[in-house]
């Protein structure tokens, strides 16, 4: 059941570059602790809607919505400082590359520390054991060697493990991933995606996830929207994905191959057949 006032709520939203849409007339709405899931190929204007959302598109990018509200407050008109603010505090991100969203120069303990400091006015050592504890609820064993080291020093998945402890520090009530973990490893990203999984759950946040994996979006989330060349074709419940109408939604499900099956030609999308809505 949806909310009477979304968490989020986007109402036609655009976003052209030098008069080009790549994004064009996307609506969905969001509620507290729902899990949403967007999928759709490469181009077709999932990171542009999220970067939409988080504020942090090309400064040149030109945005027009008939609504963008986050908690009831309009987010396109708000200025870039109370932006950043939002998104710090109340609006998670976790990117594809952790490595990239770390300060390279800082020990991995320090920065989430920081945050705990500063949004919780922790001391010090109060700071240390809530990162500490942050780490190790996140799966992380040796949760000591992690706090202490440099960004580098650990792997791909310890790294984006702890990134998702840093972004969680402040409580936020939306967290939006986009291709979490499509720099892992197979079983790497499947811990990984527990792990998130896990932290949504406990903390009764929303979540948009954003991949090209059907079948991880569609285990991870209650409704999936897919997108193609920067409209949404197709909106359904995860657990209808298979009863999906759209020409192109039945491309991507067909073109999931499956162990246990025989090969068959990939299915290919008819682009003259499929037109939104
Ligand atoms: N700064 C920019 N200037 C011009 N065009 C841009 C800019 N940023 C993104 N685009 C274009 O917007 C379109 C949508 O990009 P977007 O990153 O949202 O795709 P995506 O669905 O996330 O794809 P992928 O699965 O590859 O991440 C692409 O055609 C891209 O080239
Ligand atoms: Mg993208």
């Amino acid at each position: 059941m949806m909310d009477r006032s979304p968490l989020l709520d986007v109402d036609a939203l655009s976003v052209a570059y030098g008069g080009v849409p790549v994004v064009d007339g996307v609506s969905f709405r969001l509620a507290s602790n729902e899990r949403l899931g967007i999928v759709g190929e490469s181009g077709s204007g999932k990171s542009q809607t999220a970067r939409a959302v988080l504020g942090l598109l090309a400064t040149h990018a030109r945005v027009e919505a008939t609504r963008l509200s986050f908690e009831g407050r309009d987010l396109l008109g708000m200025g870039p400082r109370a932006r950043r603010q939002l998104r710090g505090r109340r609006i998670a991100m976790v990117m594809q590359d952790p490595q990239a969203s770390l300060n390279t120069v800082m020990r991995i303990g320090a920065q989430i520390d920081e945050v705990h400091r500063r949004h919780r006015g922790s001391s010090a050592a109060e700071a240390r054991a809530r990162t500490l504890e942050a780490l190790e609820g996140l799966g992380l064993d040796d949760a000591g060697r992690v706090y202490r080291a440099y960004p580098h020093e650990v792997s791909g998945g310890m790294a984006q493990r702890a990134m998702i402890a840093m972004m969680l520090a402040p409580d936020p009530s939306l967290l939006i991933a986009d291709e979490p973990t499509s720099a892992l490893d197979m079983a790497v990203a499947a811990g990984v995606m527990e792990t998130l999984r896990e932290q949504v759950e406990r903390r009764r946040m929303a979540m948009v996830v954003i991949s090209h994996d059907l079948d991880l979006v569609a285990s991870f989330c209650d409704r999936v929207l897919v997108m193609w060349r920067g409209r949404i074709v197709e909106a359904c419940g995860a657990d209808r994905l298979h009863e999906a109408r759209h020409p192109y939604t039945r491309g991507l499900l067909g073109c999931i191959p499956r162990l246990g099956r025989r090969p068959r030609r990939l299915a290919t999308i008819d682009r003259g057949t499929a037109h939104g809505d």
